[in-house]
């Protein structure tokens, strides 16, 4: 059986290849990997073009053991997601972004990197042929995942002669889903008392996605990034160091079974020359409110500048709040009225406690607090296509 299908492949070729609903247990989506049918691949050689690529069936792909990615970790990732509107169509949420932050993210790891046009057709194409996929409104997400690296051979540390565009899916659900469940039944008890059907609605859509709140520990030993370093663009080596995966798996395992036992859901990393400042969570940006003015870490180099990050800061100011971009202490931290964390992978979540130095602080009701509950609420309405998008940032497929 043919394994491969060539870029070439008309969209209703590819869609009758993918009409076939599949069974997928869709109020149970958490964030783990659900294979699906297609990923995108090209290549780049020395000529710093890529090739035109082309979808293969999902799977392992070949990589040498003296590739540039295996040996010396160039490579850099990005992420966004599709989501289903009511009507059947599918939306993109700001993918010209992703496609020019790993334009950059290329530039600081020497790589060369797709055009915008390729990334924006690419991401097109994928989540095409893998449109069963896209979970129903209210369900989750397409979660799209693009990776850039170097695949070429190398023995001495140098840019690889050959680099791999690889994009590859899954659907998802809420990437902290364990006190998802947990805010639900919160909202859903409060619900019939105060809010309307709409809302009503909303909170369900908030069970599947996003607001759930977390418990953050804040790290005192370990950095995730220094100035000059790459703290400042999503290259794959910035995520390793901050999971412990680096460490062996029995302390993985200690660490996981301690983090679980006392609660906390991530680490939140302080700046590593005053070790004072707030940079971000490992799997996420990081704001604070105190007196309806939200604050969040400034970019500047050492912290990811997240995409979501910057649309919450612009519907945070469409809403009237003010936003302060600039250094966020430990002690502001401490002190906050609320607390949020912005991803693309875990939208906006609230801040329940964060312990430092030992002690704990706990914000009120669980941490979900008006703001969040505000830019939760229309940064995913705009996503999913449930209000007008009048800033552009979606894109219809
Ligand atoms: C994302 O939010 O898309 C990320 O890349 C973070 C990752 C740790 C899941």
């Amino acid at each position: 059986a043919s394994s491969t299908i060539r870029c070439e492949a008309t969209e209703a070729s590819v869609y009758r290849e993918t009409v076939e609903t599949i069974n997928l247990d869709w109020d149970n989506l958490g964030f783990g990997l659900v294979p699906t049918d297609y990923m995108y691949i090209s290549k780049c050689s020395q000529d710093g073009i890529f090739t035109k690529g082309e979808l293969l069936r999902y799977g392992p792909i070949e990589l040498s053991p003296s590739s540039g990615v295996l040996n010396y970790g160039q490579g850099l990732f990005e992420g966004l997601k599709a989501y289903k509107k009511e009507d059947g169509s599918i939306l993109l949420f700001r993918p010209h972004e992703n496609a020019l932050r790993m334009r950059m993210g290329a530039e600081r790891m020497c790589m060369p990197s797709p055009a915008v046009e390729q990334f924006l057709n690419a991401v097109k194409l994928t989540v095409l042929a893998n449109k069963r996929w896209v979970p129903p409104t209210g369900k989750g997400s397409l979660y799209i995942r693009p990776l850039l690296f170097g695949s070429g051979t190398v023995l001495g540390l140098a840019p690889a002669p050959e680099y791999t565009f690889l994009i590859f899916v899954s659907p998802v659900g809420n990437y902290f889903k364990h006190r998802a469940l947990y805010v639900y039944l919160c909202m859903i008890t409060s619900e019939e008392v105060s809010y309307g059907k709409e809302q009503t609605n909303r909170w369900k859509y908030a069970f599947q996605e996003g607001l759930a709140p977390i418990n953050l520990v804040v790290e005192n030993e370990f950095h995730r990034a220094a100035p000059g370093g790459t703290g400042g663009v999503k290259t794959i080596g910035n995520y390793a160091s901050v999971s412990e995966l680096v460490t062996s798996v029995e302390q993985v395992l200690k660490a996981q079974k301690r983090a679980k036992e006392n609660g906390y859901s991530d680490v939140l990393y302080l700046d590593s020359i005053h070790k004072k400042y707030l940079e971000e969570v490992s799997s996420c940006n990081i704001f604070v409110v105190k007196n309806n003015i939200i604050s969040t870490p400034e970019i500047k180099g050492t912290i990811l500048p997240g995409i979501t990050r910057k649309s919450i800061i612009d519907v945070a100011r469409g809403q009237g709040y003010q936003v302060e971009e600039r250094l966020v202490s430990v002690e502001e931290l401490l002190d906050a009225d609320e607390v949020f964390c912005t991803g693309t992978a875990v939208v906006v979540s609230p801040v329940g406690s964060i312990t430092y130095l030992g002690r704990k602080v706990e914000y009120k009701n669980s941490g979900i607090g008006v703001v969040s509950q505000q830019v939760y609420s229309s940064l995913t309405s705009l996503q999913m296509g449930l209000t007008e998008d009048k800033m552009g940032w979606t894109m219809k497929l």
